[in-house]
């Protein structure tokens, strides 16, 4: 019998240390490592020489070349983020908090593609078959034919794969299988790690489309994806803004297309339902007239998206000035301060200022820059932005206002919402064919006077 080893493994990173260490010597996330009981080294057993005689080097021209056959899921919003349909053989991890609607997506991936001939089963190791005939029930998909297996233990699932042979698994969730290979608890690291590689090696071989399921909570307490983003071949998360029903799914890793991708879906009493047009869901509940508001033109992965990013300047009571932003880095927002500051003489040093980006979209993208420093000038003078009017462009710390890309893809969605003026830099071309006005600034003191003189 292998002897039992004791390693503290990073719930950040995956990580292994020998001894327990306040911050991990792997991704220096602090208070991440936790003790495993492993039996015996996975990484050693791992390293075998497998069947041996079977395959050998090829030279790339012998590789077979071309597109893969990718088969679709059926919901056309999700084929998208996965870049165009999933890989036969390849690993998708959906990742989000409890509740997000991970189950319910799956179960309507699930219906349609078992309706278009593929054998699908799912496992769920949280939910009995009567209570997923429940959702079943709601969601009015074609279920009858996916098979529903609710087991725990990833040895017996291993084992109706290879007698039913599916080409679609689903595992719903990675952290309720456990494998008698490890002793410690389901749901811990080690245990996720070894049974999603596990199921990974499974996939390849079979050529079998696999979806793992995996919860984060908000503290990120439980042995997570983030150790399973190495393992897979697509991460998928869900992210679902507060109070609000729509939900974005967005790809952060794929090795068969783009990542940064997203999706956007809405929960409604049937199951997930795609937005067809995310900018109107972002920009519909919209005050027209008030002071503080402006459009961004903004791209999530390859398609253009208009968001409004909303500011509010109040008299600071305390001695410190508050800076509290959603969706928006406070840093960055430091920064465009000082840039206010110093090159069109706003004062705001003695104003608690608050950002809000509307929808629960985080404008990572310096091209939103343009639209937070028209919010903010517009909440501190109080004068409104038209509502027509839509902002791209980068803010440098010499007050330029700097071109950004994919100019005409963004106003493309401008002219398609029905905007009349967008601003943007000066070293902008934009298309000599357009359906709005286009002003074109070189620096922030002429946005300003442009836009509130
Ligand atoms: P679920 O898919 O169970 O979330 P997860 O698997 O990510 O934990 O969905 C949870 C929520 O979605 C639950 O609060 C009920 C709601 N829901 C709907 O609003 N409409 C539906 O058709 C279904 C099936 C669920
Ligand atoms: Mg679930």
């Amino acid at each position: 019998m292998p002897r039992v080893r004791t390693l503290f493994v990073c719930t950040a990173c995956g990580g292994e240390s020998a001894r327990w260490l306040g911050q991990c010597s792997h991704c220096s996330s602090w208070n991440s490592l936790v003790e495993e009981q492993v039996r015996p080294s996975p990484t050693t057993e791992r390293i075998d020489r497998g069947p041996s005689g079977l395959g050998r080097p090829l030279t790339l021209g012998e590789v077979e070349g071309g597109d893969r056959a990718r088969w679709t899921t059926g919901i056309a919003e999700l084929d998208f983020v996965l870049g165009g349909g999933i890989v036969p053989g390849s690993v998708v991890l959906i990742g989000g908090e409890p509740g997000t609607g991970k189950s319910t997506l799956l179960l309507q991936v699930s219906a349609r593609l078992a309706a278009s001939g593929k054998t699908v089963l799912y496992v769920s190791g949280e939910e009995s078959p009567y209570q997923i005939k429940l959702r079943a029930k709601r969601l009015h998909e074609p279920t009858d034919d996916v098979l529903i297996f609710s087991e725990t233990a990833a040895e017996a699932v291993v084992d109706r794969v290879e007698d039913i042979n599916p080409d679609v698994l689903v595992i719903d969730s990675i952290q309720t299988l456990y494998t008698r290979r490890l002793e410690s608890a389901p749901g811990s690291v080690g245990h996720v790690r070894e049974v999603a590689a596990g199921l990974q090696r499974l996939a390849k071989s079979r050529e079998m489309a696999t979806f793992l399921v995996g919860h984060v909570t908000k503290d990120g307490g439980i042995a997570g994806p983030k150790v399973l983003e190495h393992i897979v071949d697509v991460v998928l998360y869900f992210e679902s803004p507060v109070g609000l029903d729509h939900r974005i799914i967005r790809a952060t890793k794929n090795r068969f297309g783009p990542s940064d991708e997203i999706a956007i879906f809405r929960m409604s009493a049937t199951g997930l339902k795609p937005v067809a047009n995310p900018s109107a869901l972002f920009l519909q509940s919209r005050q027209g007239g008030s002071s503080g508001s402006a459009v961004a033109a903004t791209l999530e992965g390859s398609r253009p998206v208009l968001v409004e990013v909303q500011a509010l300047a109040t008299r600071s009571v305390y001695g410190a000035p508050q800076r509290v932003t959603t969706g928006f880095d406070q840093r960055r927002l430091a920064v465009l301060l000082a840039v206010l500051e110093r090159h069109a003489a706003l004062r705001t040093g003695d104003l608690d200022i608050f950002l809000n980006v509307v929808g629960g979209l985080r404008l990572n993208e310096p091209a939103a820059d343009l639209a937070v420093v028209a919010a903010l000038v517009s909440s501190v003078r109080d004068i409104p932005v038209d509502p027509q009017t839509a902002f791209i462009g980068e803010v440098g710390l010499g007050g330029e206002v700097r071109a950004v890309s994919h100019l005409e893809r963004r106003l493309a969605e401008c002219s398609r919402l029905k905007f009349q003026r967008a601003f943007m830099s000066r070293a902008s071309k934009p298309p000599a064919e357009n359906s709005i006005v286009t002003t074109r600034v070189g620096d922030i003191g002429r946005l300003l006077d442009e836009l509130f003189s």
